[in-house]
């Protein structure tokens, strides 16, 4: 507002405003905070920034998806048993705790990181590559985009705390025990959605998601998982069916992966999953921009594309707003799942894909 007063903002072809997450902390915030950008500037001088966006990456799905013509006949409910996007750190809280107790996992990395690499993932082609358009389409995929079984959330959302364990042969302490956290403190370090798309292209497929600090690894990546053959009349050397596996690696180790089934060499005719592997560095060598640096050149450009416009913000704050409702409600600290440090998370995380007949990746 009080840029506004200042009169900072008055030419909207000159005056940028760069919004840096968190932008509001649920629905109704996000809204309100729209409403005061909206009265000191106009949108087209607002950049929100979301830093995955500036990743070499996450910019390449657009592009693999639709520069290619063999991969989108195939991305649907037809073809397409679910999607799982995976964003792993080793890090824990990194003398945070001040902001990180107000957000946990949903606010920090689902509402803005993951829901862009969903988005991405999941939205129609755009008409053209102008900012609009594009975001235009995220707008409506995440409009069709519901948390599961929202009368069950327990049954859809799983979140978990990390506690002490050992990281690079030493022992890191757990969350509540970090500076600055609270002793009793139930914010979740770690986060694992299912969400339903309720259009033609995706109906029924599950889009698995999680989140956590603390992991053993640090690790992005969105996997595309492919429905299994309808009848398999080779013996599989690990005896079950192996569906193929399209795997975007957006960090570290970039790259992509599609892996399928080959014959073993024999007279037995056994097969065994093998993966098709291409790799940034070999084929490009090191050419890493950062991506702040990539949004900050966009911005004095005046290219909003690659920037979250307000209704985005507010679609996606909508989807996760029963949730964090659920989480946010004053609870004893036994309520949140624990996981030790190094760990993949709780277990009940496992269960949520268990109880679908699925499991989550290995990474
Ligand atoms: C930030 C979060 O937006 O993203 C941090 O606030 C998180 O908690 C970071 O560690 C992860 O970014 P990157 O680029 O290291 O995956």
């Amino acid at each position: 507002m009080q840029l506004g007063t200042a009169d900072m903002l008055p030419d909207p072809a000159k005056h940028r405003l760069v919004i840096e997450k968190p932008f509001g902390k649920d629905l109704t915030s996000a809204q309100a905070l729209n409403q005061v950008v909206r009265k000191v500037c106009d949108e087209k001088q607002v950049y929100r920034i979301d830093h995955y966006l500036g990743k070499e990456t996450v910019q390449n799905l657009m592009v693999f998806r639709f520069a290619n013509a063999i991969f989108e006949p195939l991305w649907n409910r037809q073809y397409v048993d679910h999607l799982q996007i995976t964003v792993a750190e080793t890090v824990g809280l990194e003398g945070r705790a001040g902001y990180y107790e107000t957000a946990g996992a949903l606010r920090d990395m689902v509402q803005n990181h993951l829901m862009q690499l969903f988005c991405l993932s999941a939205m129609e082609p755009p008409n053209s590559l102008d900012a609009d358009s594009i975001r235009n389409e995220k707008v409506k995929v995440l409009q069709a985009t519901h948390i599961a079984d929202i009368d069950h959330i327990e049954n859809s959302a799983i979140r978990g705390q990390y506690t002490a364990g050992w990281r690079d042969g030493r022992m890191v302490p757990g969350y509540r025990d970090e500076d600055g956290a609270s002793p009793g403190s139930t914010t979740p370090t770690y986060a694992s959605l299912k969400l339903y798309i309720d259009n033609w292209r995706w109906k029924g497929v599950p889009i698995y998601m999680r989140t956590g600090k603390r992991m053993p690894k640090k690790v992005t990546e969105i996997a595309i998982q492919f429905k299994e053959v309808p009848f398999l009349m080779f013996q599989s050397a690990s005896r079950q069916a192996n569906p193929n596996v399209l795997a975007l690696r957006i960090q570290p180790d970039e790259g992509i992966s599609m892996r399928f089934e080959v014959k073993t060499p024999g007279t037995s005719l056994r097969t065994r999953s093998v993966d098709m592997d291409f790799r940034y560095d070999t084929a490009f060598g090191q050419a890493n921009t950062d991506a702040y640096a990539r949004l900050l050149v966009d911005c004095m450009l005046g290219d909003q594309t690659l920037f979250t416009r307000g209704d985005e913000v507010e679609a996606s704050w909508r989807i996760l707003t029963p949730l964090l409702n659920v989480w946010d409600a004053p609870a004893p600290p036994e309520v949140i799942p624990l996981y030790e440090a190094g760990s993949w998370g709780p277990i009940e995380a496992e269960l949520l894909l268990n109880r679908d007949n699925r499991r989550w990746r290995r990474l």
